[in-house]
Parts: structure tokens; sequence; C-alpha cells
């Protein structure tokens, strides 16, 4: 007898799962570039950090997002590039507070650095502009200095700085919170500073640059602002196409448990906290499709992840990585899937050593974090079909709230069908019965599971990440229904040929 039955609805096709909601992204914040891509401000030659590098390089990263975050709305690309001696000192607006070691930016790591960097991991780049204290002016030359291939000046500077070929930036967001630290603007402010800014940048495209240029708006989690700043930026008198090609938002969780205090009925609204990307996704898609449809406006949840009270700018955003958190990012991958007919980015926070980040260095060390994991073992869903699942399982009550206690999302590529599971319980292990519905026929049956036996609370770092690594998993087959035990707070994949 199963506690739990995921159905799988295998000729019920979502959409396809676009790989860049794989993505991340990289701020100019504590330890996620200096010490962490690069290996210190004052590196002269190339100073990217090969454990690091080949750690990201190994996950396949479609899309990294950089410079920031609010850093982007007080970054000034120019200062970033050319010799890296002659580049200017400037203070970090938002990310100083307190960091004795690192009050500054030096400017060593720029556009050229970044821009390298995706292309040595085989990543597309997305750049924010900056809204919030630039003009449309800077962002379009950024534009032209990334992507031009013709003879003006800025197109022979990045050829002197040293990469002849335009690099082919597809992806340009204009501004970062601009609710907030982009600038503190009304919807509608910021709508008419948008449309501003897409008619320049926007017109770059008519330049013949080797890619198009996608324009992506920085929405919030108050949908009513969604709403009215989507109202805004459409209303073009001149009739022209909406200006831009995805709206996004930012969902961090876990902002009221502390990682060192917390008990199970504190895990258990963490979770809860998470699956509240559902309903931001949800509203986020009524918000363009009161105006316009998410079929020409995309939904890209840009910042995302567990943020906890440990995680202060004084400390450069760093919190511990546990399994918890990386439970938490199973279950928003598996949102992700089911929301696959409307998303075509995300972007979690922040790539090393800040927030959930992926990587975390320590001196010499580099390590992969739990969440890591769970980003190589949802890898076979990037660019499948997804399709539907039903999920029959007990529910905990959290004050008003429910945690379904077993998630799942499915998809379907060339040659399998790909099933994602997590046991969101940290008390329980749960019996699952997973049927695929429309096939009679066995399938070949490939399993692997993540963090059984282990502690979801304890801290994970260079002594123990070893021990964080996928192990086999038990599936039994009887037809086109198989059973597996998922031991409390684990998550598989499992592969059906
Ligand atoms: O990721 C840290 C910060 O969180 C970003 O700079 C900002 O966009 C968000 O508020």
């Amino acid at each position: 007898m199963s506690d739990s039955r995921v159905t799988v609805h295998t000729e019920a096709r979502i959409d396809r799962i676009e790989p860049e909601i794989h993505g991340h992204f990289a701020e100019h914040l504590g330890r996620c570039i200096y010490d962490g891509v690069w290996e210190d401000e004052s590196s002269e030659e190339n100073g990217y950090r090969d454990d690091v590098v080949s750690l990201l390089r190994e996950l396949e990263m479609p899309v990294l997002r950089w410079p920031g975050g609010c850093f982007a709305d007080d970054y000034h690309w120019e200062d970033g590039v050319g010799p890296r001696e002659e580049r200017p000192r400037r203070r970090n607006l938002f990310w100083a507070q307190g960091t004795e070691e690192r009050p500054e930016e030096s400017n060593a790591f720029g556009t050229d650095e970044f821009l390298q960097l995706c292309e040595h991991l085989g990543t597309e780049a997305y750049l924010a502009a900056n809204v919030g204290s630039g003009d449309p002016q800077e962002a379009a030359d950024w534009v032209e200095y990334c992507n031009y291939d013709g003879d003006t000046d800025l197109a022979e500077r990045r050829r002197e700085n040293g990469h002849d070929e335009p690099y082919g930036v597809r992806y340009w967001g204009l501004g970062n919170e601009n609710w907030g630290c982009g600038g503190r603007m009304s919807p509608e402010q910021y709508a008419r500073e948008y449309r501003r800014f897409a008619t320049y940048v926007g017109s770059m495209d008519n330049l013949l640059l080797d890619h198009d240029v996608e324009l992506i708006a920085c929405g919030f989690e108050h949908h009513e602002w969604n709403r009215r700043f989507m109202e805004e930026v459409g209303n073009n008198a001149w009739g022209a196409d909406f200006p831009l090609d995805h709206l996004t938002l930012h969902h961090y969780y876990g902002g009221t448990m502390s990682v060192a205090e917390a008990d199970e009925d504190q895990y258990d609204q963490f979770l809860v906290d998470a699956l509240e990307m559902d309903r931001h996704i949800e509203r986020i898609a009524a918000a363009i499709n009161a105006v316009a449809t998410t079929r020409d406006i995309g939904v890209i949840i840009d910042e995302w992840g567990a943020w906890h009270p440990e995680a202060v700018a004084e400390n450069g955003l760093e919190q511990p990585g546990n399994v918890l958190d990386a439970l938490s990012a199973a279950a928003v991958l598996d949102i992700f899937n089911h929301h696959s007919d409307v998303m075509t980015m995300s972007n979690i926070a922040q790539t090393v050593n800040v927030l959930q980040c992926l990587v975390e260095t320590d001196g010499d060390d580099a390590w992969a974090r739990p969440t890591y994991h769970v980003f190589d073992l949802y890898a076979p869903h990037k660019g499948n079909e997804a399709i539907r699942t039903s999920v029959d399982t007990p529910v905990r009550a959290v004050d008003d709230d429910e945690l379904p206690l077993v998630g799942a999302s499915a998809s379907v590529g060339d040659d399998e069908t790909y099933v994602t599971l997590t046991n969101l319980d940290c008390r329980d292990s749960q019996t699952v019965e997973i049927v695929l519905e429309g096939t009679t026929d066995e399938p070949t049956v490939d399993a692997t599971v993540l963090f059984e036996g282990r502690d979801v609370d304890v801290t994970v770092d260079a002594s123990n990440a070893h021990q964080y690594e996928p192990e086999e998993l038990d599936v039994e087959v009887d037809e086109s229904r198989l059973t597996v035990e998922l031991a409390p707070s684990t998550v598989a994949g499992i592969s059906l040929s």
C-alpha cells in the first residue's frame, strides 16, 4: 500500500522546458565575484578560479545574469573595460556595509571578463543595464560594445580589448528592482523609463547584430504593481509592439527561519514559503495576460532561492548550505516545469558563496553544495516537453497553509520520459507509486536519489561535501507501475525508456 501516488499523464503535454529555467545569477556582492569566480581583485592576467569554473562548467549552465541585482543600477560598464590597471576604483553603494576587507569595487572583473567566462562555460550571458542611475545612451552603447561588428569606435574598443568577434549577447535586462534599489519608482514611472530605454537598446537590433536582442523588464512580487506596469508600458500612442520580451520577478523565502535554530515545524513553513512560487508565476502571468499574452512575453524569475536571517550585508549575504535549501530548490524546479508554458528563464541567487549558491569556496577549497546536485539531477528535463502529473499525497497543516508531502514533475525527451520526485517530509519516508498513464509497456528504469540518510540541517563544507552525491535508487517495476521508497527529505530522478 503506497502513501502517495503520482500519475504521469504521458499524452498531456504542457510545453518545452526552456533550458534557461536552470539559469543562475552572479552579482558584485560579498565573495561572489572576487574569491568566487575570480581569484581576487588584484589578479593581473587570467584571474578565473579554475576549481570553481570547472564545477560550473560541468553543470552546463544555460544562462548567467550579471552584474546585479542592486549593483546593476549603480554600475557603469565603461569602468570595467580596458587595461585593468587603468580602471577606476569605485564604492560599492549597496554591498559595502561592514565588509572591511572589500568595501570598494576594483572593476578588475568587467564586461570582457564576464563574457569570456560565459564563453568558457558555454553559457548565454544576460546583462542587466543601469536604468536607476544610468541613461539610455549608456545602455545602447553597451549593446554596441558587446554585439556590433562594424567599424565604430565602440566595436573597435572591444577588438582592442581582445575580442575580435561580437559576443552576441541576447538577453538585456533594463533595470533591477526599480520599485526599490533601482530608483524607487512607481510602476508608471518605471514603465515610462523602460519604454525610453527600450527604444534605444531595442533599436540596436536594426544594426544587423548577430543575435536578436531580447528585452527584459523587472517586475515585483506585488502583482498590482506588475499590472500597472504592463498597462503603462503598452500604452504607446504610436501603436508599436510591446517593447518587451520577458517580465521578471524575484522570490526569496526563508527570511524568518534561522538555519541554526529551526525545528521541524519551521522546516515545513519554509517549504510552504518556497511553494509560494507557484502562486507568483500564476499572478505575474495574469498581469501579462491582462494586456498582452504570455505567448509573446515570457515570465522570468531572475532571482530566487532561500535567504535566511544568517545572510546579511555585513557578511556578504553568506549562509550555510544544507539539504533543506536543496530540497526547496527541487520543489521550485518542479513548479517551473509545471509552468513551462509561460516560463522562459529563471536565475537562482547567487552562483558562488552568496545566498543559495551552488558552489562555495574557502581559501583554496571549492565544493558543490547540495543545491548543485539538485540542478544536476534535474538537468535531463532541460529542453524536454513537460507533461502533466497529478499527485495524490497527504498534506500537513502548516498554520493556514498546507504542505503536500510529495511533489513531482515529468517531461518527455527523444528517448526517455524523465520523472523527478521530492519527499518534502523531514519526518517520515513515503512509499510512492508512479503510474504511467496511457502505456502498458514495462519501461527500462534508471533511478538516482539525493540525500538519503542525511540530516537536513547539517552545514555542508569542504570536509563533507562528497557525502551529498547522488546514489542509486531501487525501483520496483510492475508493467507501467513503479514503486519507490523515498526516505525523509530526499529528491529522486527516474529515467524511463
Ligand atoms: O540577491 C541579493 C539582492 O536581492 C539583489 O541585489 C537584489 O536585486 C535583491 O533584492
